[in-house]
Order: C-alpha cells, then sequence, then structure tokens
C-alpha cells in the first residue's frame, strides 16, 4: 500500500477534482483532456497553509447579528457602468477575476479605476507582471493618473507582493496578469494552472485577511476561458469579462459571477485615445448612425436589470446556387435557419432559394429569444423589400408553430423604447395585457407572425 502514495497528484482544470492516478476523463464532472499533474507537495501545503491561517485567526463559530459588515464598505469606482457591474462599488475584502482577449483594454480600464480612487485619496497598488514601470507610466500619462496614493510594483513573486502588501496596507490591489504570477509552493512555471491555483489562493488569502480589494487580471485562452478555468471562477468572489470587438471601439464589461450584487449586469465603455470613456446611454449609442433601409429593425434586449436598444439588419437576396447562403453574425446560426422554416411554413413566404445575411449593428453578440420576432420582421421586410417605419421597435420570441410568445421585462423595454422617442412597438399580446399603465406610445400586441407580417 506505501506504493500507492505516490509523489504526484492529478487534478481537473475544470472542477478541481483531485485523483491519484491520470485519465483520460475526469472522474467527477466528467470532462475530457483536463487532468495536469500537481506536484503533491503543493497540494499539501496549499491545504497546511489555508489551515494555519484559520488557526492563527482563532476561528469559532459567531452568531450572525454580531458579525461586522462595517468592514465591506464599498468604493466607488467613479464609473457608474463599473459601479453597477461590481454590485454597487469595491467591496473591501473582496476577490474580483477581470478576464477578456489580450489587448481588449483590461489594464487600461483598471489603471483607470486606480486613478479614480487613488484621486480620492484611498492606497492603491498596481502590481504588473507584464509591463514595466516605464511603460505603465506611459499609458498613465494617458489616462492622467499621477496621484501619489498611486504605487506601481513590477513584481512577479506572489511572496514578495504579500509581503509588500502586508507592510504597505493598501485599499485595493490590481495583480496584472494572474498568469504571470509565481508562488514558491508550487514547482510549474508561472501560467501553468497549478501556479494559477496557487497564487490565487495566496492572493485570496491575504485578501480575506486584511480585508484588500484585490483584482486579477486573466487572459482567456483561445477556448475562451481564463487560463486554469473553472476552479479559478469558483475561488473569487465576483468574475467579469471584458468583451468587445477588435474592429468595434465599444467595450462590454460583463459580470458573470458575483457574490455581492446581481449577475448578467454589464458596463458599456468606449475605447479613445485617453482611455476608456463610459457610455452611460448604450441604445443610443447602439443607434447611432442608422439609416432607415429594408430588412432594418429596431429591437430591445435585456442585459440583467439593463434595456438596451440594438438595430437587426438582414439581407434576403436570391441566391445563384442551388445551396443557398446563410450567414449570422452576432446571434446564433441555427435560430437563424430556425426561423427562416418557420416563416416558410407558417406564412407561406418562400426563402428557400434565397441567400440570407443577419447581422447585428455594432458587432454586439445576442442570444435572448426576444428577438425572435424582429429577427422575422427583418427577414420579411428585406424580402418583400418594404420598409418598417423607422419609429417602431418590436421584441417578443417566436416558438415552433409561428405562434408570439411571452417576454421577460416588456415594461422596461416598452419604457426604454419611448425615452429614445420610439412611436410604436410590436410586441407579444399576452404581454401586452400587463402594460395597460404605459401611455404615450402605440403598443401593437401580436399572437402570431401572421399578424406580424401584415403589419410590413
Ligand atoms: P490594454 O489595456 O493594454 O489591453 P489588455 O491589458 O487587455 O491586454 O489595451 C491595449 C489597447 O488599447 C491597445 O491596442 C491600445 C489601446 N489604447 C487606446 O486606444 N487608448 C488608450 O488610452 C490606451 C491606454 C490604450
Ligand atoms: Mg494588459
Amino acid at each position: 500500500m506505501a506504493k500507492a502514495k505516490s509523489t504526484t497528484l492529478f487534478y481537473c482544470t475544470e472542477c478541481g477534482n483531485e485523483v491519484s492516478k491520470w485519465s483520460g476523463q475526469c472522474p467527477a464532472c466528467k470532462a475530457w483532456n483536463t487532468l495536469v499533474e500537481a506536484p503533491s507537495s503543493s497540494v499539501g501545503s496549499a491545504r497546511k497553509s489555508t489551515l494555519k491561517s484559520t488557526s492563527h485567526f482563532d476561528n469559532k463559530p459567531i452568531a450572525i447579528g454580531d458579525i461586522d459588515t462595517k468592514s465591506s464598505i464599498s468604493i466607488s469606482t467613479d464609473f457608474k457602468e463599473f459601479d453597477r457591474v461590481l454590485g454597487g462599488g469595491i467591496i473591501a475584502g473582496s476577490l474580483v477575476l477581470i478576464g477578456g482577449d489580450p489587448g481588449i483594454g483590461k489594464s487600461t480600464l483598471l489603471l483607470q479605476m486606480c486613478k479614480n480612487i487613488s484621486d480620492y485619496d484611498h492606497e492603491v497598488l498596481y502590481v504588473s507582471g507584464e509591463e514595466s514601470e516605464r511603460q505603465i507610466k506611459l499609458r498613465a500619462d494617458r489616462v492622467g493618473a499621477q496621484s501619489s496614493h498611486l504605487k506601481v510594483f513590477c513584481e512577479t513573486s506572489v511572496s514578495v507582493i504579500s509581503e509588500v502588501i502586508e507592510s504597505t496596507k493598501p485599499d485595493v490591489v490590481i495583480i496584472d496578469s494572474i498568469q504571470t504570477m509565481y508562488s514558491d509552493n508550487a514547482d510549474s512555471a508561472p501560467g501553468s494552472p497549478t501556479q494559477v491555483r496557487e497564487s490565487t489562493l495566496a492572493l485570496m488569502k491575504i485578501a480575506k485577511q486584511l480585508s484588500i480589494a484585490i483584482f486579477l487580471v486573466g487572459h482567456v485562452t483561445k477556448e475562451g476561458v481564463v487560463a486554469g478555468p473553472r476552479m479559478l471562477e469558483h475561488m473569487v468572489d465576483t468574475v467579469l469579462y471584458l468583451e468587445g470587438e477588435r474592429s468595434a471601439s465599444y467595450r462590454v464589461l460583463r459580470g458573470v459571477k458575483n457574490r455581492f450584487g446581481g449577475t448578467n449586469e454589464i458596463g458599456v465603455f468606449e475605447m479613445h485615445s485617453d482611455g476608456m470613456v463610459e457610455v452611460l446611454n448604450p441604445s443610443a449609442y447602439m443607434l447611432n448612425g442608422r439609416i432607415n433601409a429594408p430588412g432594418s429593425v429596431v429591437t430591445c434586449l435585456m442585459e440583467g436589470t439593463r434595456p438596451i436598444m440594438l438595430e437587426i439588419q438582414a439581407l434576403v437576396s436570391r441566391s445563384n446556387f442551388g445551396l443557398p447562403r446563410r450567414t449570422a453574425s452576432g446571434m446564433d446560426y441555427n435560430r437563424v435557419n430556425l426561423l427562416m422554416a418557420v416563416i416558410e411554413k407558417r406564412i407561406g413566404v418562400q426563402m428557400c432559394d434565397y441567400d440570407a445575411y443577419v447581422n447585428i449593428a455594432g458587432g454586439m453578440k445576442i442570444n435572448e429569444p426576444a428577438l425572435d420576432l424582429a429577427l422575422v420582421m427583418a427577414l420579411i421586410s428585406s424580402f418583400k423589400n418594404r420598409v418598417i417605419d423607422p419609429k417602431t421597435i418590436v421584441f417578443g420570441e417566436v416558438g415552433l408553430a409561428g405562434e408570439v410568445r411571452a417576454v421577460s421585462q416588456a415594461d422596461k423595454r416598452v419604457q426604454e423604447a419611448k425615452k429614445l422617442g420610439f412611436t410604436t412597438c410590436i410586441m407579444p399580446a399576452v404581454s401586452k395585457k400587463n402594460l395597460t399603465e404605459i401611455t404615450g406610445i402605440n403598443i401593437i400586441g401580436v399572437n402570431n407572425i401572421k399578424e406580424a407580417e401584415e403589419l410590413i
């Protein structure tokens, strides 16, 4: 039996499950090719260190009424968009992970946040493992950061960083990025799942013990997950993703996990030459530059509690080949095919020998069923070459029988449309019943796509 106690352990990078023997599939979460080797010494030491930290704090259960919440005051980032995604502001003692593609603007946004909070005399430590002080200074000059409360530290050793944090006790720490950090507890190279896990554990301990908010920057792999993936999301309190198309200048900060507020909240920013600028009215921003052509329909989607207006564009043209081409950018290709089949079957508009191209103007990515009706109307409008009144918005889910189904938060969508000067709203008849108190906008309820088609 002594032999079975091998010196290496394997653990799953998806769920963190530990096994003593490698296999192709994780026995716990059934994911394939996710088991990686971890030196058992590191696994043991991580355990030991967490145990030590608790005994050091003389840990015992306490009555819920006696828990001190004063330390969980939040600091405003001075960006309304950022605060909302964080759940009101930066909570002391929280660990926040910000993921995103390289070059999307994570360092820029965080440096601007550091500028804002250091301008209000909060102590900030910006740790960079990727850039030199000079590079950070150049960026800081662009965004106008110069407060003496903002300290820059170029270091990759977590133990050195921990010592500095413990001696200087800043209010907020930025670690840019977690993949460049290494901990002495693990032998593998920086960026490997073991190192990322060990480093995060060490930083989490400091954040909780000293009540310091720590932001971790995480790079996203080709598959779109933060390297050292799911387990990192389990460990932190808040996970945010900064998304956007390289070609478009706007960026969306999306909350995917938040222990202090709602998820699915988004903040919209635009990249300028002097840093990110928040977009307080994304609907107006997204509809900017719109022209009124057949195939163009405005719809309203909900991002968390927030309505955002978007333009859906469809182009339906006669196909020159036997097999018609269909493309969808910004939305699910299969959904487009499905809705085209529903149109053919339920209202007899023959699109089978037509190419169809669908686009979400502005480069947003969406997958909300409430956009179905708008897409159906855009396709029919382009097919018939008839313009839809530009002051109209459309939303509703479409079922396979061609019925238009209710959507959530219809009132918020209608209010947003009214605020932006739309005069007509085409929506599910079932949702219309609940909206009797909204006036000043003409609400047309439809039961199925046939009724919608007749409106075009
Ligand atoms: P960066 O914050 O370095 O991205 P990340 O940390 O996510 O890798 O952003 C890099 C890009 O942003 C780069 O292409 C230059 C651009 N940028 C601006 O357009 N304006 C600015 O003020 C700054 C600082 C960067
Ligand atoms: Mg960066």
